[in-house]
């Protein structure tokens, strides 16, 4: 049922935008404003502004703006009238309930409203039963055995269910609840073939209380504590208008504050790993309750935080699980990081193992991001073997090629370049490969590695540094230059000179080095008058710059002839007498590095790119490629990066 004009009002009125986001995140004062990182979106400095006089919250980095009322509504995930709800609560104010709605509504609200009702009674029945002797006997004496002290059995409304057919049933009947709203709340079940014949679901088990985002209890997981192999381990309440088991996160409720402070949120498996950690004093943490994640679930997660670790057992199953889990929170846009525990290990049984602190120092020293995760997954497997690494960055690249923000997916592409000892460009290529066909791959051909890939992988080469390939480049522009200058009119062919041919093939490759595109320009300039122009004729310049390039490249010349010592005449003897191919081998080792330059220039494009710009860019890519290797071919050098 949705709640008075009069009772909305009141919550307008007295709930104070400072106090309410005061809640949930550290304002500071900075002029008439209050501010704070935004609780809605993950930054470093704080762009989230609270006005006072105005009673309005805005965000400048991610645009969430809005009044206190807005505010309870974005942050807790419900809705208007669950925040006026909520707000009322906070303030004191006595909540009116709106009489003016139609029949059929009033009968769907109020149907869930009693739900919520139901499951809150069924609750406070299983922890009540924890203080019978049974109750005592086996399940207090149970969880005291496994650690969970009074404080986490009521902080996580722990409870027991007594061992009998009727036990909740008859009590909830006599509290005036219908056995009909019981089976509705999945608290009952209706014997077989006799209806209106009703029985307790949950008989004998400890009881776990499944609390939605708002801390109403919404379903229960219940754990045998007998030895039977035909009983399953845990019972837990099926799929009700309150509870959708894939929208829900166990501990979520006990975790938001503490996800929010942290910014991240550990994520384990099941109901004991939760209650383990908050025992040991880490209380951002949930569990996907041994099912694989959901995208809601991943949705809820985000709300709190952009940073997941995944916490799963040492297992292979566990392992497996994780892997699954660490691509679906890499899709939602998420930082993954992960932690091994000790093979035989679950988080709780660790944290039990080891005590409160060393299980937080294993945290801290043992969380790797995914990338290492992985690659520390397969190299155990096969650590020298390439196809085995081809493999695994094969794997490595899926899992980045999920990520939706280009910036985080080009960190982890630096990230597994690093780790991996694999030059960039490499990892882009199957990054692009994943990212283009990932239903062909997947599907028709799932088995499919095509050859190619791993040739392209395997030769491992260092990172490049891009300045050094800046100076390679000047050096070569040079060198084109210095052979221009001391060679220009002789000839090279019947009747081709030097500089005609090296006009020709460099006129379209502009010269980077401002000095050098200056001193090009300048000879083309003269030799469109007629005159094939030497060193000489370029002394004159005052630009001392230019005047110290020609010096350089001068003596070269005669110093190659005459002063240096013999190693190098004989290599001035070959220079002028293999002219020709000297200046072909100039005019290919400059255009090399101007591809290179291209292709690098390229990739950081490819990195900023939309998805569909990517596949246009990497033909260009390719096509470079395809003329390296020719320029390659012709120089008679081997492929060298
Ligand atoms: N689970 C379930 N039904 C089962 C087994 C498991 O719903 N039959 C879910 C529960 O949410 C459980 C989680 O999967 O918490 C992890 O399973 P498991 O590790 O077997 O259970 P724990 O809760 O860790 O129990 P314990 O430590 O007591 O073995
Ligand atoms: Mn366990």
């Amino acid at each position: 049922m949705s709640v008075s004009n009069h009772t909305t009002e009141s919550v307008r009125e007295r709930a104070d935008i400072e106090e309410v986001v005061g809640d949930y995140v550290q304002l500071k004062k900075k002029g008439q404003n209050l501010w704070a990182c935004c609780p809605f979106h993950n930054e470093k400095s704080p762009s989230f502004s609270v006005s006072p006089s105005k009673q309005i919250y805005k965000c400048f980095g991610c645009g969430k703006a809005g009044d206190s009322i807005q505010f309870v509504m974005d942050i807790e995930g419900i809705g208007f009238t669950e925040a006026i709800r909520h707000l009322a609560q906070k303030y004191g104010i006595e909540i009116e309930e709106e009489k003016n709605q139609s029949p059929e509504q009033i009968k769907a609200l109020s149907e869930k409203e009693r739900q919520y009702v139901i499951l809150n009674y069924a609750k406070e029945h299983f922890s009540l039963n924890l203080e019978t002797e049974e109750g005592r006997s086996i399940g207090l004496s149970y969880f005291r055995e496994r650690g969970f002290n009074q404080q986490i059995i009521s902080k996580f409304d722990l409870g027991y269910s007594i061992e009998s057919w009727d036990h909740l049933l008859k009590a909830a009947k006599t509290a005036g609840f219908t056995p009909e709203e019981l089976l509705k709340a999945g608290l009952v079940l209706e014997r077989e073939n006799q209806p209106g014949n009703y029985y307790d679901r949950f008989r004998g088990r400890v009881m776990f209380t499944v609390h939605n985002v708002g801390g109403k209890a919404i379903a229960f997981g219940a754990r045998t504590l007998k030895k039977d192999k035909n009983q399953p381990k845990y019972i837990n309440s099926p799929e009700t208008e309150v509870y959708h088991k894939s929208d829900t996160l166990y501990g979520i409720f006990q975790a938001k504050q503490a996800i929010k402070a942290k910014d991240n949120c550990y994520l384990v498996e099941g109901y004991t790993d939760v209650l383990s950690l908050h025992l040991a004093g880490i209380e951002n943490v949930v569990a996907s309750s041994g099912t694989s994640l959901t995208e809601s679930q991943i949705k809820l997660i985000k709300r709190f935080t952009d940073h997941v670790t995944v916490l799963y057992d040492g297992d292979a199953a566990g392992i497996k699980a994780s892997l699954r889990g660490i691509d679906m929170l890499l899709e939602g846009g998420l930082h993954v990081k992960a932690v091994v525990f000790p093979d035989g290990e679950d988080p709780d049984s660790y944290a039990q193992k080891v005590g409160a602190e060393a299980f937080s120092e294993y945290l801290t020293t043992n969380t790797q991001d995914f990338i290492k995760f992985k690659i520390g997954l397969s190299l155990n497997e096969g650590k020298s073997d390439p196809i085995k690494k081809a493999e695994t960055v094969r794997q490595i690249v899926q899992s980045i090629a999920k990520i939706p923000d280009p910036i985080l997916r080009n960190f982890y592409v630096k990230e597994a370049s690093l780790l991996m000892d694999l030059e960039e460009d490499l990892i882009l290529i199957e990054l692009n490969k994943a990212s283009l066909k990932p239903k062909e791959r997947n599907s028709t051909f799932p088995e499919e590695r095509s050859p190619q890939f791993t040739e392209e992988l395997l030769p491992v080469a260092p990172l490049d540094n891009r300045q050094s390939e800046q100076k390679q480049l000047m050096s070569q522009e040079r060198e084109v230059l210095r052979l221009l200058i001391n060679y220009g009119v002789e000839k090279i062919g019947e009747e081709l000179h030097v500089c005609e041919y090296l006009i020709e093939e460099t006129g379209e490759l502009q010269f980077e080095t401002p000095v050098f595109k200056n001193l090009f320009e300048r000879y083309r300039e003269a030799l469109s008058k007629g005159i094939v122009p030497t060193a000489e004729y370029f002394l004159k310049t005052s630009d001392s710059e230019l005047k110290k390039e020609l010096i350089d490249m001068i003596t070269q010349k005669y110093e190659l002839s005459s002063l240096w010592e013999s190693r190098h005449q004989i290599f001035t003897a070959r220079e002028a007498d293999n002219l020709a191919k000297t200046i072909y081998d100039s005019v290919l080792r400059l255009k090399k590095r101007v591809l290179k330059k291209m292709l690098h220039e390229l990739l950081d494009k490819i990195k900023l790119s939309q998805d569909a710009e990517i596949a246009d860019l990497q033909q260009v890519y390719m096509e470079i490629k395809r003329y390296q290797v020719e320029i390659d071919q012709q120089l008679g050098t081997v492929i060298s990066h």
